[in-house]
Formats: C-alpha cells, structure tokens, sequence
C-alpha cells in the first residue's frame, strides 16, 4: 500500500490460535453436510472459479425459469449481467412454486408478537398457501391503488407478518420496494421517498418495542408534509391506537386487501429487472440506494442458504435470524433465502429483553429453533446479562449458528459457542454486505475449520482478495484492502439513479476491482480477518451509518458551527459514536445543548444515530489544506494516548483544547 489506511493500525488484531474443527454429528443434525471437508470445499471454490458461467448455472436450475436465460453471464465488472433474456420471479420462486408443488400447508413462516399479556405470546403461523393467497391480494391492491412494475414501494413498518407479505407482493407485481428500517425518523424517509421517486408508503399504526408503543404511522405523516411526493399510505393495523387519518390519502391494510384478487398472478420479470432499493450509508452525507435485481440475486440467496447453513426442506428445520427486514440481513436471510430453501423462518418482532433478559433462549425452546443467526453486538449483550437465562433454557434444537455485522471478539465467539451452542455447533462467521446481497466469505459448517474472529474463506464463484491501491495482492498477515475481482450473481447493479457515484466509490479506488470499503488481512492459512471500514462508515450496534450524515444533521442544529464525528471502541455496540462539535457564537457549551443536540440527531436521522458522546471544542484540528484530522479524533475518543505526529496541526492549541473537555 502507497499509505497506510487508518485501520492497518488496529492490525494487532489477537493472534488468535484455536482452531475449531467442524463437528462430527453437525452432518446427521441438518440432514448430512453438503461440503464435508476442507479439501472439498477447497476444490469446489477452485472449480467455481474455473467456470463461472457454469457453477452459476448448475445453481440456477434448482430454480423455476418462465424463461431460461440465453447466457449466464454477459461482461465483467464494473457491470455484468447475469443470467441473460431468462424470465423468472422471486415471489413464485420462494411461494407459489412450493404450493404448486404441494406443500401449500406447511408453514412457511412463524411469528411471535413482542407482548405477552398473559405469560403466552400472539404466535401465528403462515403456509405457503396463505402466503400466496396475502402477496396476490395485496399486489392486487397496490394495482388498484396505482402502482405498476417498475414503480418503487416504500415500506416503513414494524416486524409484523405483513411486512413479509409487503415485499414479496412488490417482486410478485413487479414493483420495487424500498424497505426503511422502523427506527429511523422522518427525514430520513422523506429522503429517500424522494430519492426513489416512490409515491406509495406501506406503514403500521405502531410497533412494539420493550412494551412501549413506537408511533409509526406519526413518523409517516411527517414525512409527507417534508416531501410531496407520497399520494397513498397503506396501514396495518397492529397497536390499535389511535392514529391521524387524511382520508384522501390513507387507507387500511384491512379494507383494501381482502378485496383483492387472491389469483393475482406473478408476474414475469427480465433476469435484470430491479428486484429492491435498500438505501445504506456511505461516505458522504446522503445514503445511497443500493440497487439489487432480481435473477441474480435470488440465486445467489438461494445457493448461500443451501450451502452455508445447510437449510434443507423435510429435514425439520426451523430457522431463525434475528435482524430486522428493515436492514438486508432481513432481506436476504430472513425472508428470501429461508422461503426459496422451502424452510421455515422465525419472524420475532420485539426486544431480546422484553418482557425478560431469557426471551430469545425462550423462543429457541418453545420453537425448537435449529439455527440462530444474529450479530455480535447482540451476542455480547445476551453474555453481559447472564449464563443463567441461557441456562434456563433447553437449547438442545439448536445445530447451527451464524453471525454478521462486524467482526465478532474471540471472547463473544467461545461464550456463543459454549454457552449458547452447548459446544456442539458448527459457527459461521459470514462477512457480505448490502452491496453484495449475500454472504460472501463465511466457513462452510460441515467443511471449515473456524477460528474464533475470522471469517475464513470465500464462498464459492467469490474471488476475494487483499490488495494494495494498485490491485496487488499483499502478503499473509499485512494489512490490505478487501476487494472482489469477478462478478457474482448477487452484486449490486448500481446506485439508485447515480452512476458515477456507482461506478466511483465501488470501482474508483483499485482498477478493475469491486472495492469492498474494509480493511483486511490473511493469515498464512489463507483465512481472511476483517479490520473494519476504511471510510467513513461506522458499524453502530450492527447497524451501517456514516459519519458525514451525522454531522449533516449535528451542523443543521442552529447552535452547531461545525461537527466532526468519528468511532470509539464500545463494549457492547463495537462502535460507539463520538461528536466534535463547535459552537457558533453566543452559544454556551453544557449539558443542556448537548442533550439537545443528541435529541436532535435523533429527531434527525432516528435514534440509532445518537452520539454516545458530545465534545465541546472552539475549533477542530485540521490539516494545512483544511481536512478534519479525524485518525487523531478518534484516538482522542477512544482515550488513548496522542502519539502520532502532529505537527501538521494547524492550531497546536486545538489539541490541548479538546483534552481539557474530557475533564468534564
Ligand atoms: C461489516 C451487513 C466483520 C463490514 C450484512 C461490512 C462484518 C459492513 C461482517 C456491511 C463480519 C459485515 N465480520 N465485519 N462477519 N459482516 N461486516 O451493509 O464492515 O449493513 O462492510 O451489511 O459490515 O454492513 P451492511
């Protein structure tokens, strides 16, 4: 590498030494592994590599074609096209193929509301045949309310079962959605409702959270009176409170949908039609709308699950990922990937600690849950609460368990495997992005060895790489960036209506490469090590963030000059959020103001964005050409000692400024 990235700093990541091998009886426990051993799984990567076109497409015909494609894979990156003049949908894929092939009574999902009035919690359970009777209604609905393929369907809701009716009604119309996660505010749907250009919001009054009511429906109607363009709002009814009602433009779930046609067919979508916006943080202050289309995707969905938690329909598996749909975790692996494997998956829609600090290891006993896929941010708060409430628990359904998000501490990892998995658990660590629309390198359970923080070896057709800005490949244990040098199926097809941004960020820093915005290494066996991001995003409790959006939403506060927000260790988010702010004048820094100035950020952005930390300063250090010295914020956020060469600092006296602020 020309320079350093800020993060090979932190390359004093634990020589971490032990070595789990994938156990013996995880095979009998899912039905028999796919991939049962490392030189397997070895030759298969490089048969994938080999023949692109013809992995992919072995993969392809598990699925059903209206029409099949005339050539798997047409160009390279930075835009290949997959699966090419075939016709398919998603929707028939994950639902009506399953009833047409006659297992229209199985449950396809299981749901349990968050509250439990009387000690026992509101469970229902959808059949593939329900499922297809609600997404037909409903893309028949949404026809009449005037949306037609090609449109873009905002979706703003708590993790109710409509919500997963919500998005495969859009792939069976041929609409596009947009989900928002439930927690962010209203600008932050104004945005990219106007980004979009969607004119249709699907909503709920409400949604639950730790017993209290989250007012969605409100944050709705704020947003239309920031952005004209939404003409109809969709609402499920799900608290029952009461709600404001503009009857030119908003309507019940209940009154529109069981008016419609239960045989709305789906529809036959090109293998490149836009399949789902999913707007996510990046490095400058306006998110962007990661664009997914709809063959490759799915079969790229469709293969991980298959092979990387070896989910198998009969086998009695029940599924469990704990994300919200709001983020692409639940995109691909709550909904689409469990429904095209045909097993079913768990929906939960509140807090892990409500009612009590044992619910999910409740959920996992009441439903024998089989596999368990979250994040280690979760994970460490579930450890910080206690053995007992796991303890408490059967969890002896449990064969396989899975994280995401960030990378995972060794100590959060054993206490996972020990505790929650009983020692018996094969763990996938799986690296991917909302950019890449599935996992991309993660053990195989049946095949791996794992080592505590690593996330091992890429998926098959994925050719990973670390490398330095020229695009050559580092040496084992050197700190690089991550980057992916083929096509795969289940990339992004771009940005939402930029394709310079597209084109700059993603394939602008190393030639000919998709950069993944990481800092990596491998080891000398080849395992790969995620470091964390070397741009301006942040992993805040699991959920993506960029610090430009929340200093746009710290500067737009009339008392803020200027703000500069960088990362912090945090025991139980990762990464927690510390802001530099300056006032304007006439403004007194205090305990008032800061309060409100992380209100602020939380009306703005949603509260996930709220700083865990405000530092006053007078001024921020800056470089001579003028740019936020952020490497030396955040070793001042972080606490550490200031070693690093500063003599490029502008005002020395900054420095000793911001220090004095920590004695506050
Ligand atoms: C981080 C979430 C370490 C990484 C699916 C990536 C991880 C960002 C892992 C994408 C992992 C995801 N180990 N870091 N197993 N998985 N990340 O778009 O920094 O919300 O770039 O997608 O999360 O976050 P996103």
């Amino acid at each position: 590498m020309t320079q350093p990235t800020d993060e090979t700093r932190i390359t004093s990541v634990l020589q971490e030494e032990r070595v789990f091998d994938p156990p013996a009886r995880f095979s009998e426990a899912v039905g028999g592994a796919r991939v049962r051993s490392l030189e397997e799984y070895r030759a298969l990567h490089r048969r994938s590599l080999d023949d692109l076109p013809g992995f992919w497409a072995e993969e392809a015909r598990e699925l059903e074609w209206f029409k099949p494609w005339d050539e798997v894979l047409q160009g390279d990156l930075p835009e290949p096209k997959w699966f090419v003049g075939a016709r398919t949908n998603l929707c028939h894929n994950a639902v009506d193929r399953h009833v047409a092939a006659g297992h229209g009574d199985e449950v396809a999902i299981v749901w349990e509301g968050e509250p439990t009035p009387d000690g026992a919690p509101e469970v229902r359970r959808l059949t593939y045949a329900e499922l297809q009777r609600e997404t037909a209604r409903l893309a028949s609905a949404l026809t009449t309310l005037g949306v037609v393929k090609g449109d873009v369907v905002t979706i703003y809701m708590g993790m109710v079962p409509e919500l997963a009716v919500a998005l495969l009604a859009c792939a069976r119309l041929g609409a596009a959605h947009s989900v928002i996660f439930g927690g962010f505010a209203a600008q932050a749907i104004a945005d990219r409702v106007e980004d979009a250009g969607s004119k249709l919001v699907i909503t709920c009054d409400g949604g639950w959270r730790r017993g209290q009511v989250i007012r969605l429906k409100d944050t709705v109607d704020e947003a239309t009176r920031l952005t004209a363009r939404i003409e109809k709002v969709v609402v499920v009814r799900r608290t029952g409170q009461e709600v404001a009602w503009d009857a030119a433009r908003d309507v019940w779930w209940h009154d529109v949908v069981p008016q419609g046609d239960p045989d709305f067919p789906c529809a036959p979508m090109d293998a490149e039609d836009m399949l789902f916006l999913l707007y996510t943080s990046g490095s400058t202050g306006k998110p962007k709308g990661i664009l997914h289309t709809t063959a490759g995707y799915m079969t790229f969905v469709h293969a991980t699950c298959k092979y990387v938690f070896e989910l198998r329909p009969d086998a009695g598996q029940l599924y469990w990922c704990t994300a919200d749909i709001g983020w692409v975790t639940g995109h691909s692996y709550v909904l689409y990937g469990p429904l095209l494997r045909r097993v079913p998956t768990l929906m939960y829609e509140g807090a892990p600690n409500a009612p009590a600090e044992d619910r999910w290891w409740d959920i996992v006993e009441r439903h024998r849950v089989t596999h368990l896929y979250t994040a280690p941010t979760a994970i460490r708060a579930l450890r910080g609460w206690g053995d007992q409430h796991v303890k408490k628990h059967d969890l002896s359904s449990l064969a396989l368990l899975g994280t995401v998000g960030e990378p995972i501490n060794p100590e959060a990892w054993i206490w996972y495997h020990e505790v929650v998995g009983g020692g018996r658990c094969p763990i996938v660590d799986t690296w991917w992005q909302t950019e890449t629309g599935g996992h991309m390198i993660t053990p195989l359970p049946g095949a791996t060895p794992t080592v505590p923080g690593s996330c091992t070896l890429p998926f098959f057709g994925v050719d990973a790489a670390i490398v330095n800005e020229r695009g050559e490949e580092m040496p084992p244990n050197t700190g690089g960036l991550l980057a992916i040098r083929r096509p795969w199926p289940g990339m992004l097809r771009g940005i939402h209506g930029d394709r310079p941004r597209f084109l700059k960020t993603y394939f602008g820093r190393i030639p000919g490469m998709y950069f993944a915005g990481d800092g990596a290494r491998r080891d000398a066996r080849g395992y790969f090590w995620i470091m964390g991001r070397v741009d301006d995003v942040i992993n805040v409790a699991g959920h993506r963030l960029g610090t430009m959006e929340i200093e746009s939403a710290l500067v737009s506060h009339p008392a803020v000059a200027e703000a500069a927000v960088v990362g912090m260790p945090h025991e139980l988010k990762g990464t927690g959020i510390a802001a530099f702010v300056s006032l304007k004048r006439g403004f007194d820094a205090g305990a008032a103001l800061r309060s409100q100035l992380v209100q602020h950020v939380a009306h703005e952005i949603g509260a996930l964005a709220k700083p865990d930390q405000v530092r006053f300063t007078t001024s921020l250090p800056k470089t001579r050409s003028g740019k936020i010295m952020r490497r030396l914020l955040r070793d001042i956020a972080a606490g550490k000692e200031v070693t690093q060469d500063t003599t490029t600092l502008e005002d020395y006296g900054v420095l000793a400024k911001l220090r004095e602020h920590e004695e506050e």
